[in-house]
């Protein structure tokens, strides 16, 4: 297996990837999300401990909600850079800005759509005047604070020159990071690998800023394009915990961290998470929004290190690796889990059973593992309280 392969720059230490967590602003915009100021200070809490690089906290002009929550977290909340969002109104950067005030480390996040469509149907603006705004929008947020991020809405279906343009302009005028969005979730890894490198390439002052990916799964491709963009040069990505946020939602942190961490021979970038905690973070959202993990969503959901076939089971019982990629008490599980059911096999079924205390000779072995299966037709999980009634004759396996 090809496990290896030379990585963008071919640095000898991994390059560090900065984690912009979103959840509270972008994750927070997904229908059924909305949260408490006080909800998100819990959650901006668990962002922290984490060891996210920058919390988007809201946006401040969109609601007094957001003003107070933005507010709230820049008193309680020191270590991380705080950023909040602004669109390209000098209104909006005000209150921003106000929002930020007493924040340890703020940062004024200001965007502007710059593809032909967004141009057209939604600002009704000309080329030329994108570009002014993003300039004039940047030097005013500049005027406020030293870390500035500009974002170029819809920015991957741009037409390339016009967006390496606004992208100049916006570092001319101060911006300190540069955010490409594909807000539709729309383009494809190398399309995005292409893009990226492309801009840091070509746009004049681009190596003395951070590029910043914000991808959406439309396609079911955010963490696929967030990492091309890693490869393409971008250090800064966006995402948000389980993956919440508008339509099909964002670039899932949890498997962004991860691919980083179990591929970081080829990808030669890592990020400075603390993973144990990403399962108790994606819990803990999951309770304050109400919204479910899917079972079998990847790393934090319920089945992800979950094994009922007696093939795997069997396997796992020999060697972890043959049916693990990632340990689970790494991301924060206590153990894998063999559940038993009507795909598992006598060895776990066995191995169950001495667990539990049950040394069985074969015949009494035979005997337990027919009762066990005779019982999985009638339900879908046998829990070992069931193996317990099945030892003690309490449940008739036939
Ligand atoms: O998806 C998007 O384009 C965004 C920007 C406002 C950053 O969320
Ligand atoms: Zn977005």
């Amino acid at each position: 297996m090809n496990d290896t392969k030379p990585a963008p720059g071919n640095a000898a230490t991994p390059a560090q990837v900065r984690i912009f967590d979103t959840t509270l602003r972008d994750g927070e915009q997904s229908p059924g999300c909305s949260m408490t100021p006080r909800q998100k200070v819990v959650m901006a809490r668990a962002l922290a401990g984490l060891g996210v690089d920058v919390i988007e906290t809201g946006f401040p002009a969109s609601s007094e909600s957001d003003r107070e929550a933005a507010r709230l977290i820049a008193r309680e909340v020191r270590t991380p850079v705080l950023a909040v969002l602004s669109r390209c109104l000098p209104a909006d950067i005000e209150a921003s800005a106000r929002a930020l005030d007493g924040a340890a480390r703020p940062r004024l996040h200001v965007f502007i759509s710059t593809s032909a469509l967004h141009r057209e149907h939604k600002l009704r603006m000309s080329k030329a005047q994108v570009l002014d705004t993003a300039a004039a929008c940047v030097a005013q947020a500049r005027g406020f604070v030293d870390d500035v991020e500009f974002s170029t809405e819809d920015g991957t279906r741009t037409e390339r020159e016009f967006l390496a343009e606004v992208v100049g302009a916006a570092i001319a005028a101060g911006a300190t990071t540069i955010n490409v969005p594909d807000t539709l979730g729309y383009t494809t890894p190398e399309e995005m690998r292409a893009l990226f490198a492309h801009l840091i390439a070509t746009v004049p002052g681009a190596r003395e800023v951070v590029f910043s990916a914000h991808c959406h799964d439309d396609l079911g491709m955010a963490v696929a394009n967030s990492l091309a963009a890693i490869e393409g040069g971008a250090r800064q990505v966006e995402c948000t915990i389980n993956g919440i946020g508008e339509r099909a939602g964002n670039c899932a942190m949890e498997e962004l961290v991860m691919a980083l961490k179990v591929r970081g021979a080829w990808y030669n970038a890592d990020t400075g998470i603390d993973t144990r905690q990403l399962v108790p973070a994606s819990k803990l959202l999951s309770r304050l929004v109400g919204m479910p993990v899917q079972r079998n969503k990847a790393v934090v959901g319920a089945n992800a290190f979950a094994h009922e076939s007696g093939i795997h089971q069997h396997g796992m019982l020999r060697h972890r690796g043959t049916y693990e990629i990632m340990n689970p008490e790494d991301v924060g599980w206590p153990a894998s889990k063999m559940v038993l059911g009507r795909h598992s096999g006598r060895a776990a079924v066995s191995h169950r059973l001495r667990a539990l205390g049950y040394t069985l000779g074969e015949g009494q072995l035979d005997q337990a593992f027919a009762g066990f299966k005779a019982l999985c037709e009638r339900q879908r999980v046998v829990e070992d309280r069931d193996l317990e009634a099945l030892m003690h004759g309490d449940i008739r396996g036939d």
